[in-house]
């Protein structure tokens, strides 16, 4: 059947203290709303439809790549008006579920049964069972255990009050019900909103059956007012996000303090030390070992290789069995093929580096092609840039660069070639020789100047 999912984020979010609308900030680096979406999409929803308010635009521009139905709810009037402001855009579907922009962490497993219920031409609602219910409308039963209606806090009587069953908010039913409920909603109550909780004692009067799911982990319900609770949806999605790899194969020194803000996959016995940053999307070979302290970014390493401590790589590829760092820095299109060597304070961007080839220590390699077994020896500099154009450098096959070497790009150095050690080169480096432009040393008498009176 086509399902509608209506997200309610017309809220202010005041308590953020914050410029950036309350449900663009960031759960593992995602937007809570993009969250929210990716939720509905992966439920397969033929309809989403995004109710919101303030920074309407800012909220739009945001997530502009997503499929997304927006509605203005020029005034928050309440929940169920802002339910209300959706149903006239879904009137193409069958099934609606409500879901929260604020409420990022909702698994679509504990929402299926809902949707199963709402087929089955009856309410679902998604509720949890609260140590402290302050704050959360609550589910009232009656005698038979049946749920009759749902009362929030601020109308709620001292014996209501003890419950402990809380509503999430969470709820699906079909389109055309929801339409007929949320049209004779009143706003007589504490709050002097139209509270969308009031459709379930509406359903019970039609006759119509309300079935009630529980969900057992709190923080999946929980929403972002402040960013203390925000912090706290940080941390659970970081653990459930280390928990997702450590059962894929992946060994961490300590899940705690593994950040993943993007799509990490991992071949079997990777090895994440402490203090590990994922951005964007990352794909680990089998037996990668990220050491501690590395940023890793749009990039993947390949099988058995290795990233020493604090390194940091963004858009780079690793071939397998590379070593790389300790305090490396590959840049977009760094590209090392099988078992290269990348040292400590060496920087690579936009190069290839071929297989076995090494470069160890404290370099820069920019626009360049290495062939393979290079040597690049200590302090090389391409430099690419003559402060307008960037240019290349070309090394074939098994050139040794010596140490401290200046090449002064577009350059190409030929195979087996042997630069001298604080060589600039500009030209042409011939194959199989030995080049060196450097300053013949001598070496004469001298003689100590003495001191005038
Ligand atoms: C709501 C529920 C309550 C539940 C709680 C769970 C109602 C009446 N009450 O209460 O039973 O326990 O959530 O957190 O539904 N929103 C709009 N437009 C509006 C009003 C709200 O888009 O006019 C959005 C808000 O941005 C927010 C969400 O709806 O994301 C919930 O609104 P809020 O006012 O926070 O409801 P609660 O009082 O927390
Ligand atoms: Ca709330």
């Amino acid at each position: 059947m086509r399902l509608a999912v209506i997200i309610l984020a017309a809220g202010k979010g005041t308590r953020m203290k914050s410029a950036l609308p309350k449900v663009l900030h960031p759960v593992g680096g995602l937007p809570m709303l993009g969250h929210v979406v990716n939720t509905a999409h992966e439920l397969e929803a033929t309809r989403v439809v995004v109710v919101y308010g303030h920074g309407g635009e800012r909220v739009q521009e945001a997530l502009a790549d997503r499929t997304v139905d927006w509605v203005l709810q020029e005034k928050q009037l309440g929940t169920g008006h802002a339910v209300a402001e959706a149903v006239p855009h879904i009137q193409d579907c069958e099934l609606a579920l409500v879901l929260y922009g604020d409420v990022p962490l909702v698994l679509p497993e504990s929402v299926k049964p809902l949707l199963a219920a709402a087929a089955s031409d009856k309410v679902g609602m998604l509720t949890v069972r609260l140590a402290n219910p302050t704050g959360y409308g609550r589910i009232v039963r009656g005698q038979d255990g049946t749920v009759q209606r749902i009362v929030e806090e601020k109308d709620a009587s001292p014996a209501e009050k003890a419950i402990v069953e809380g509503n999430t908010g969470i709820l699906a039913c079909p389109v055309k019900r929801l339409g007929g409920w949320v049209e004779r909603l009143d706003n007589s109550n504490a709050q002097g909103e139209f509270y969308l909780t009031d459709v379930v004692a509406m359903a019970v009067a039609d006759g119509v059956e309300v079935d009630a799911f529980s969900v057992q982990d709190e923080m999946e319900v929980s929403g972002a007012n402040d960013r203390v609770q925000l912090a706290r949806l940080e941390r659970a999605y970081q653990r459930r996000r280390a928990e997702a790899l450590m059962l894929g194969g992946a060994s961490m020194a300590d899940p705690a303090r593994v950040e993943v803000r993007g799509e990490v996959t991992t071949g079997n016995d990777c090895q994440i030390d402490v203090n590990v940053v994922f951005e964007g999307r990352v794909v680990l070979g089998e037996g990668v070992s990220i050491g501690p302290n590395c940023v890793i970014r749009d990039s993947r390493v390949d099988d058995g290789a290795r990233i020493l401590a604090n390194c940091v790589l963004e858009g780079a590829r690793v071939g397998q069995g590379c070593t790389v760092g300790p305090f490396a820095r590959l840049r977009p299109e760094a590209e090392l093929a099988a078992s290269a060597q990348v040292g400590n304070f060496v920087e690579i961007k936009k190069s290839t580096v071929g297989p076995g080839s090494k470069v160890n220590h404290l370099t820069y390699i920019g626009d360049a092609r290495i062939g393979s077994h290079v040597n690049v020896g200590a302090g090389t500099i391409t430099c690419n840039y003559d402060g307008v154009n960037k240019h290349p450098t070309v090394i074939g096959d098994g050139a040794f660069v010596g140490s401290n070497s200046s090449l002064v790009a577009p350059v190409n150095v030929g195979e087996g070639a042997v630069i001298g050690a604080g060589s600039t080169v500009s030209r042409e480096v011939p194959a199989g020789k030995l080049t060196i432009s450097r300053a013949r040393q001598r070496s004469m008498a001298w003689k100590k100047p003495s001191r005038e009176s």
